[in-house]
């Protein structure tokens, strides 16, 4: 039978205990818990939309989704970049539906109304005729989006009374500063987008602190030689901070696997203590609550160690279904070859066809699939979520909560404490 909202509220508050590490199975295949989800979480928080590199000229525009809902985002000829709800202002027709392109100038296809990359509406048909010139056209401005950059990642979100994102991603922008604040980053080409029969929340669990899993589901490419050491040690260090966010850091390695000819802008836009964990980088893999998850990692090709950036979002579009997209960056001032490189080893590693990506949509899929079995249905199945529990923080340079080895599951019982947080509120 239905529950009623305040029956699933109450419900959860019975049921998920993060602290406890016990979180039933029913979260991944309860529509009723997507629904609320919808509400209580992805239209109340922060959500990545795209990247600053993404609309690099004067003129530039693409259209993305916030939680499901279209919107445009634009740089004008001021190079300010804006966020409009992708609905004509005066019948509501989409305005825009192209994912890319560069004009300062839309115009609807339903009456032709034209509205500039500022979000002013300029033109009316036959206005004189039509409205015998009394249309107010400074009323009739594309609805803005809040819309937020930390380092050139844009974030998005339809709640008027979010923290500034500054704040939610809190002491998390240090190590985001390592991911894309190292250098001047772009986006390489589109960003792939594919679709796996998942929950996001596997996605998100799977990032944000499951080291654990890679020496069993990622075993043959240890065999094959292809990672650094041709080890999964549990080595390095994993750290989460407030808002459900998290990162697992695999440390040390003797290689450096960065382009040299950037050692000095690294300098720059790093402290040294930052820099320091940079050189010494063997991998690093987190998410950003909710479902902006990141990757640094390590290829060895033609005995060259190659590290590739990338992000990728885990965005829903059904309990069991969620659309993967990945953003590849390089170092814009990377020499070329370099460049191709990288490239080269993400395709390899974690682009679709990409053998870790391969091992890990498996499981996803499996996992979703039997969350929606007879069982988790009759809310008896919980997942265990102890490992480390019985652990004390380490000390570690940068902020945030740290242990001293990457197998706890400490991150994820931290990512569902704020999901609880924010789903009960
Ligand atoms: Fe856009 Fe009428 S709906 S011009
Ligand atoms: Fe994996």
């Amino acid at each position: 039978e239905e529950m009623s909202k305040e029956q699933v509220i109450e419900y959860l508050n019975e049921t998920v205990k993060p602290e406890e590490g016990v979180i039933p199975a029913y979260l991944l295949g309860d529509q009723t818990v997507y629904d609320l989800e919808h509400e209580k979480v992805f239209l109340k928080t922060w959500i990545f939309v795209g990247h600053e590199s993404e609309v690099p000229h004067k003129g530039d525009f693409m259209t993305r989704e916030l939680s499901g809902y279209s919107i445009i985002i634009t740089r004008d000829n001021n190079d300010e970049i804006h966020a409009f709800y992708n609905m004509c202002t005066h019948r509501g027709m989409k305005l825009c539906r192209a994912d890319k392109g560069n004009k300062s100038l839309f115009t609807c296809p339903y009456h032709g109304f034209s509205f500039k990359n500022t979000g002013d509406l300029v033109g009316v048909p036959l206005q004189k005729d039509t409205y015998g010139g009394k249309i107010d056209r400074s009323k009739m401005g594309l609805h803005q989006v809040r819309l937020e950059s930390y380092k050139g990642l844009l974030f998005g979100t339809w709640n008027d009374h979010a923290e500034p994102l500054e704040d939610f991603l809190g002491d998390f922008r240090w190590y985001l500063d390592i991911l894309v604040g190292r250098a001047e980053m772009e986006v390489v080409g589109a960003p792939q987008r594919f679709v796996v029969h998942s929950n996001w929340k596997v996605g998100s669990d799977n990032f944000v602190g499951d080291s654990y899993h890679t020496m069993v589901t990622h075993g043959s490419i240890a065999k094959l030689g292809m990672v650094p050491n041709a080890t999964y040690s549990k080595r390095g260090f994993q750290i989460h901070t407030e808002n459900g966010h998290g990162l697992n850091l695999g440390t040390p390695n003797p290689d450096f696997a960065f382009p040299e000819e950037l050692k000095d802008e690294y300098k720059r836009n790093l402290s040294p203590d930052q820099y320091e964990v940079l050189s010494n980088l063997k991998n690093m893999i987190g998410n950003v609550f909710p479902n902006l998850s990141f990757l640094i990692s390590h290829t060895k090709i033609k005995d060259h160690l190659i590290s590739n950036t990338s992000i990728r979002m885990w965005r829903p579009i059904g309990l069991n279904k969620m659309e993967v997209i990945a953003w590849m960056f390089v170092e814009k001032n990377a020499p070329k070859e370099w460049k191709e490189r990288s490239r080269d080893s993400f395709i390899l590693t974690f682009s679709p066809s990409g053998i870790f990506e391969q091992d890990d949509t498996e499981v996803f899929t499996d996992i979703t699939e039997a969350a929606q079995g007879a069982m988790p249905f009759q809310k008896k199945l919980t997942y265990n979520y102890t490992m480390g529990l019985h652990r004390e923080p380490a000390e570690f340079v940068g902020p945030g909560v740290a242990y001293d080895d990457k197998f706890t599951e400490a991150n994820q019982r931290n990512f569902y404490k704020y999901w609880m947080e924010l789903m009960t509120k």
